[in-house]
């Protein structure tokens, strides 16, 4: 991610700026040390931290929308009035700057207190006792927003995790490429959980749910009782059921554990051995090469991520990771694993001193089935992400939820989904009525580039490509029937935004 320039860009916005300099609706400067972002909303002039809190995106580069700024890296979107981080990934809000017009000129006074954020607040009769199951994305972004929009009530979030949750997808990217700090990945500090009066209970499993009772039971036997309940289990990785695959240098990565002892492993490997070429599993490629680790992928498919990305994307990921000196051994598997050997199927070995096994994950259903809760191939919830059990809600990777962009019911495994979904959950559990109906986007990186990735395309008639896709400036556009169903891009952050704000706009029929 890039790193925030020492020297602030632009005018010194104390001294004023005229309405004509702004471009687009904003303009960027600073104030002392901090860039400062001014942004034209509704005749009004905010000015707002020029940094997103997520991962410090440049929100100059972003796009304004009514009252709010998104970040081009993630799509985090703030509300200019306020600075609230409306939607997910970023969480904290933007610091705002008072604003004066004086003789025609805007000029830029002192921070103002931070203002309360907008949304629906808890009502008179909101439930008292809230129960989480999962600390990851989801859980955590329910917990977050409940106390934001001022619930007073209990909440309890129970996971089986012995970490506090994590910025999981820096799992498989910076931090396991060692270009991050173990201090980027918590969520929130260890006293966050304490100050917000959030009952964070680690390496606690959820053996049982009684939905007529309204209690979860423990797997120490201990029961809870709740008003409402978030489930927000996640997904676990599939493992491969072949002889060795139970050795101790054969890795999944989904927490923080899995992805330490990768890190340990590959400090004295030679050569890692990457079964699956998809998003897991080419981006814990990049990491290890970062490292300096020799890998090799196999995997059943002809090109990687073909499926999701189609053929151009495919051949360039593919053409990225050889430049940077992966071996890949396509239509091919792994059978068996006999110490540091893998034998392939085509034929031969490959020695490797780690390995892992990247080749899906599969919701974490358990919970639910045992619930009696209806299930079609995840966790069934409607618009308002409430399962068939009236006071259960479910939000993340085990949610399929009716999708008003394309038409569908539909379960994806994608971070930012995941935190909104937690996020609409904890108001729709304190009573409010907010459809779910954001356009689903997940990135993801390899080396220096980062695929983004708008809307939802699980079959598509055609793929039109503008740019160039192997000089990394490309949109390729999914469509099905004529209407785009998706968006793919490389480097061209502000039209995948456009094309996010597009979509929102259109509904299928
Ligand atoms: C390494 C990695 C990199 C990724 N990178 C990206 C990316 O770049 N972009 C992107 O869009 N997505 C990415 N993803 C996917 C993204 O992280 C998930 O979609 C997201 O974490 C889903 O959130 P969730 O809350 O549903 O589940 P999780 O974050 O998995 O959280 C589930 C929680 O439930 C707990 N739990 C489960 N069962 C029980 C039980 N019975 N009792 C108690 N606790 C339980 C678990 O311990 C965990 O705390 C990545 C995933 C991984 C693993
Ligand atoms: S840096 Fe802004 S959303 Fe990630």
């Amino acid at each position: 991610m890039a790193q925030e320039r020492n020297t602030p860009q632009g005018p010194d916005l104390t001294q004023g700026v005229a309405l004509t300099d702004f471009v687009d609706g904003k303009l960027l400067g600073h104030v002392g040390d901090e860039e400062v972002l001014l942004v034209q909303s509704s005749g009004e002039i905010f000015a707002v931290g020029a940094h997103c809190t997520h991962y410090h995106g440049p929100l100059a580069e972003g796009l304004i929308t009514g009252e709010s700024v998104r970040c081009p890296w993630h799509h985090a979107c703030f509300d200019v009035c306020t600075g609230e981080a409306a939607r997910a990934p970023a969480l904290s809000p933007l610091a705002c700057w008072k604003v004066e017009r004086r003789d025609g000129r805007i000029v830029v006074k002192e921070k103002r207190e931070q203002p309360s954020p907008r949304g629906a607040k808890a009502k008179a009769n909101a439930p008292r006792k809230i129960v989480i199951i999962g600390g990851g994305a989801a859980g955590f972004a329910a917990a977050e927003m409940l106390r934001r929009r001022d619930y007073r009530g209990s909440i309890v979030m129970l996971s089986d995790d012995d970490a506090s949750p994590v910025d999981r997808p820096n799992l498989s990217k910076d931090y396991l490429a060692g270009s991050a700090p173990e201090d980027w990945l918590p969520l929130r500090p260890d006293d966050f959980y304490t100050e917000n009066r959030i009952e964070l209970r680690l390496k606690t499993k959820v053996a049982g749910i009684d939905p007529r009772q309204r209690k979860v039971t423990l797997g120490g036997g201990e029961s809870l009782s709740y008003d409402r309940l978030l489930l927000a289990t996640g997904a676990e990785p599939v493992r491969l059921p072949m002889p060795g695959a139970d050795q101790a240098h054969v890795h999944t990565l989904r927490s923080l554990a899995d992805c330490r002892a990768i890190i340990d492993a590959a400090k004295g490997a030679r050569r890692a051995l990457v079964i699956g070429a998809s998003f897991i599993g080419l981006e814990v490629a990049a990491s290890l090469r970062t490292r300096g680790v020799e890998v090799h992928v196999v995997a059943p498919e002809a090109r990687p991520m073909e499926r999701v990305f189609g053929p151009a994307l495919g051949d360039f990921v593919r053409a990225l990771h050889e430049e940077h000196g992966v071996v890949f051994h396509l239509q091919d598997a792994v059978t068996a694993i006999d110490g540091k050997s893998a034998a392939l199927k085509s034929s031969g070995t490959i020695d490797a001193d780690l390995v892992v096994v990247g080749v899906g994950v599969r919701p974490r259903l358990a919970l639910a089935e045992q619930a009696g809760l209806a299930i079609d191939r995840g966790l069934t919830v409607n618009e308002y992400l409430q399962t068939s059990a009236p006071d259960i809600y479910a939000a993340g990777d085990i949610a399929r939820w009716p999708d008003p962009h394309s038409g569908e019911r539909i379960r994806v495994e994608h971070w930012v989904v995941a935190e909104r979904q937690g996020q609409t959950a904890a108001a729709n559990m304190l009573g409010h009525k907010e459809r779910f109906d954001a356009v689903p986007f997940f990135w993801s990186q390899h080396y220096d580039v980062q695929i983004n990735y708008i809307g939802h395309a699980e079959r598509w008639d055609t793929i039109t490509v503008e740019g160039d896709v192997k000089a990394r400036d490309c949109l390729l556009r999914y469509r099905r029937d004529r209407r785009v169903l998706a968006v793919a891009s490389i480097y061209r952050d502000l039209d995948n935004l456009k094309a996010e704000l597009a979509m929102e706009q259109v509904t299928a029929r």
